[in-house]
């Protein structure tokens, strides 16, 4: 699959998904997005794809935001239109049932912060500055960055940084508990990669059951929070790959997961 907007590579099991649009930072116009839709369905779907990382293409940013010029020419229904096109792809990305991991290399601000929050984990370079800075255009965040960053950070954290609309660095960043690691730039990649590979060689349907019960189960009542826990628990005894992991333990070896 070839795309106008994006790179996509396979590293073994890893699929790279890259926004490409350098000359722009990177910025999410519709075209972007429907493209990112695209590309996160075709690798939910494919099982040769064992974990995705998200990335920017070029060396000062990851997303710089969604699209300004774009946005500067929409009426208020197309507005919400594209909010709605962001929203869902944030949530298809939050419950691809595969772990993604963001390599924040640069600017995060916006809807690129809002990208990265939908990832499952997020890997930053110490030079990486991250915002909400919609204010300073009018504007509110509109790809659900008002709830993931709340989700992600509480009250206080997300007041500050949507009504004040400054940027931080990566640091304050994993302090606040936005990014989950923090990197010398020159190790985002072998950083990421690392990690990308050891979610690409666990237990698929483990993962998906873990995923599915903090992300799903997480935002309902305990008890159904709790009933999806069990379901992912009883559905991975039925996977080899349970078998397999059990018994590499018992027998005192590395397992391998295979994804049955
Ligand atoms: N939407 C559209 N274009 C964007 C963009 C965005 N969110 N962010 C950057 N760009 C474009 C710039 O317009 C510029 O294009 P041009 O060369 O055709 O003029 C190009 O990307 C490079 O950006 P530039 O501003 O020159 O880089 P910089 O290093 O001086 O500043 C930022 C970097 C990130 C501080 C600055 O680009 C910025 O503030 N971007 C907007 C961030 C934002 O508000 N995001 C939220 C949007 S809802």
């Amino acid at each position: 699959m070839t795309f106008n907007t994006l790179l996509t590579e396979d590293r073994g099991a890893v699929r790279v998904i890259t926004v490409n649009r350098p000359d722009k930072l990177n910025a999410l116009n519709h075209a972007t997005l429907t493209d990112l839709h695209a590309a996160f369905a075709a690798a939910a779907a494919d099982d040769s794809v064992r974990a995705i990382v998200l990335t920017g293409a070029g060396p000062k940013a990851f997303v710089a935001g969604a699209d300004i010029a774009e946005m500067n020419g929409l009426s208020p229904v197309q507005s919400r239109d594209f909010s709605r096109h962001g929203q869902a792809l944030m949530t298809r990305i939050e419950r691809l049932g595969k772990p993604v991991v963001g390599m924040l290399n640069g600017f995060a601000l916006g809807g690129g912060l809002e990208l990265a929050m939908a990832c499952h984990l997020r890997i930053a370079a110490d030079t990486a500055k991250i915002g909400q800075p919609e204010i300073n255009l009018g504007l509110i965040p509109g790809f659900g960055g008002t709830q993931r960053l709340l989700r992600l950070a509480g009250r206080a954290a997300t007041l500050e940084l949507c009504l004040l609309g400054a940027p931080i660095g990566a640091e304050r960043a994993m302090q606040l508990g936005i990014v989950n690691r923090v990197v010398p730039a020159a190790e985002l990649e072998a950083a990421t990669f690392a990690i990308a590979e050891q979610l690409a060689s666990a237990a698929p349907q483990a993962l998906r059951g873990i995923l599915d019960a903090v992300l799903i189960g997480g935002e309902s009542p305990i008890d159904v929070g709790l009933d999806y826990e069990t379901q992912g628990f009883a559905i991975a005894f039925s996977t080899e790959d349970m078998k397999e992991g059990t018994g590499a333990f018992l027998a005192k070896r590395k397992p391998s997961f295979t994804g049955r």
